[in-house]
């Protein structure tokens, strides 16, 4: 028996077709998982939860999230290195867990980034508009919202409205964006990046001078009486919801059969990424609540509402509004091509048609899989409300997170002499507190939101059953320690 063996991937069926393009190196990989991540998170949700849940303890509810983040972190580049394929937890759980378990995994990361997406898009048209506004171009509003209103299927009720338009037509855009090529798109990716960072830099910059130590006390606002209205029960609460903002830095995993050097670059840019978007969110954080009593944050836009209010910093508030836009429209980009490439994953399995897998001779890129896909989210972002949505997301990537966690366990006790090109330190802490982090973001979020991802389960299921059972084989990965 040898030391070291590969994981072995047995992938006929492609063996004689166009592959994708392998053009990415780690700059571009740790911009794709900044794209992915720095979006409503911080722009919209950090301001809100502060004034309806945590007070200034927001940071905390930041931390908690970060810490269920990063040791997820450690077990993806493990297994992102080990098994440098498209798709992400959805592989990486069929070679741990078996094609159920993988379909089961798959389906919910549509929430993670087929939704993210939709949900993004219809934000950012909010954003767009309030631009347009600024300019004094007016915008008839029966064609800037969703027809539904209602955080649930209960109250979803009628607005009156034709459709987002904008949302929709910025999902079309960049469905075009990622047919035409993977360069190009990474390019045009780090275009917004470097945007939004830059002016959320400034932000940072110029608004720390402007914190008030008085806006930061209490730090933990006293419980109202009611679970999860401030309070350490506050505190959790608003971490199941503040996730949101990390959703995204793992879109580099994704990625790993369209990089140079998979198994060296995805796990670093994994990590870079989610570095900084810790960062960067804890310092804008900090000048958030530090420039404005958090009670007044409950609004659409907190960051550039802040900035009005301080006389010394209103000129950032045409900058802010322009990072959010190119913020937003760059974790929409990030989302959709994550979704493209788990469903080419998908269909290269068998769980879907292979029409999905087909990639563009000249354009390198799966095409059809992406121009379905992003029809399909214009239409979601055109006509479902956001609330109904956002937090499915966090639960479908919550899920997608613990999998690959209980996943590394798997994979060290039945394949221990795999060659691992990086190995998470100290797997048997990191990877079940990883599982207990996510899992009490998980519990924290509402009723609802678990009821919702039963109904999806349920509807994957049936799908499962009617098609991906009969095409996907139980077991497509020969994982073995024998050379
Ligand atoms: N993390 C992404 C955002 O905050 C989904 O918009």
């Amino acid at each position: 028996m040898s030391e070291a063996a590969e994981l072995l991937i047995p992938d006929p069926v492609v063996a004689d077709e166009v592959k994708l393009h392998r053009a990415l190196g780690p700059v571009h990989l740790t911009l794709i998982g900044i794209g992915a991540t720095i979006g409503a998170g911080i722009f919209v949700i950090a301001g809100t939860v502060s004034a309806q849940h945590a007070g200034p303890a927001v940071l905390l509810s930041f931390l908690i999230a970060a810490t269920g983040c990063f040791f997820a972190a450690l077990c993806y580049a493990e297994l992102a290195a080990m098994i440098p394929q498209a798709g992400s937890a959805y592989t990486y759980t069929y070679a741990t867990m078996g094609r159920t378990m993988a379909w089961f995994i798959g389906w919910n990361m549509v929430l993670e980034f087929g939704v993210s997406a939709s949900t993004v898009a219809a934000g950012w048209s909010g954003y767009f508009l309030s631009l347009l506004n600024g300019f004094g171009i007016s915008y008839p509003a029966a064609w800037a919202n969703a027809p539904f209103a209602g955080t649930g299927i209960s109250d979803l009720h009628w607005t009156g409205a034709v459709m987002n338009l904008p949302a929709f037509l910025i999902m079309l855009a960049i469905t075009v964006i990622l047919v035409i090529g993977i360069s190009e798109s990474a390019r045009f990716n780090a275009v917004m990046v470097v945007v939004k960072v830059g002016i959320v830099a400034v932000v940072i910059m110029f608004g720390l001078p402007h914190v008030h130590m008085a806006n930061l006390h209490p730090f933990i606002p006293p419980n109202t009486g009611v679970w999860g209205h401030f309070g350490p029960s506050g505190v959790l609460a608003a971490s199941g919801t503040i996730f949101f903002a990390y959703v995204g830095f793992e879109t580099v995993s994704v990625a790993a059969q369209e990089t140079r050097n998979p198994e060296r670059d995805v796990s670093i840019s994994i990590l870079a990424a989610l570095a900084v978007c810790t960062v960067l969110y804890m310092l804008m954080s900090v000048v958030l609540i530090g420039i404005i009593d958090y009670h007044l944050l409950d609004v659409a836009d907190p960051v550039s509402f802040a900035l009005e209010r301080n006389p010394d910093l209103t000129w950032l508030v045409f900058p802010v509004n322009i990072a959010a836009i190119a913020g937003l429209i760059s974790v929409a980009f990030g989302s959709m091509y994550g979704q493209s490439r788990v469903f080419y994953g998908m269909a290269r399995d068998g769980f879907l048609p292979p029409a999905f897998a087909k990639v563009h001779p000249r354009f390198r890129t799966p095409h059809l899989c992406t121009i379905i896909i992003g029809v399909v989210g214009a239409i979601i972002a055109a006509v479902f409300p956001l609330d109904l949505l956002a937090d499915l997301v966090s639960i479908g990537t919550l899920m997608a997170f613990i999998s690959v966690c209980v996943g590394i366990l798997i994979l060290r006790r039945s394949a221990p002499k795999i060659r691992r090109k990086f190995r998470t330190p100290w797997v048997w802490f990191v990877a079940p507190a990883g599982i207990a982090t996510c899992g009490v973001m998980m519990f924290s979020l509402s009723n609802g939101t678990w009821v919702r991802l039963v109904v999806w389960t349920a509807i994957g299921f049936v799908i499962y059953f009617v098609y991906g059972i009969r095409h996907a084989a139980p077991s497509k990965w020969s994982v073995s320690d024998e050379s």
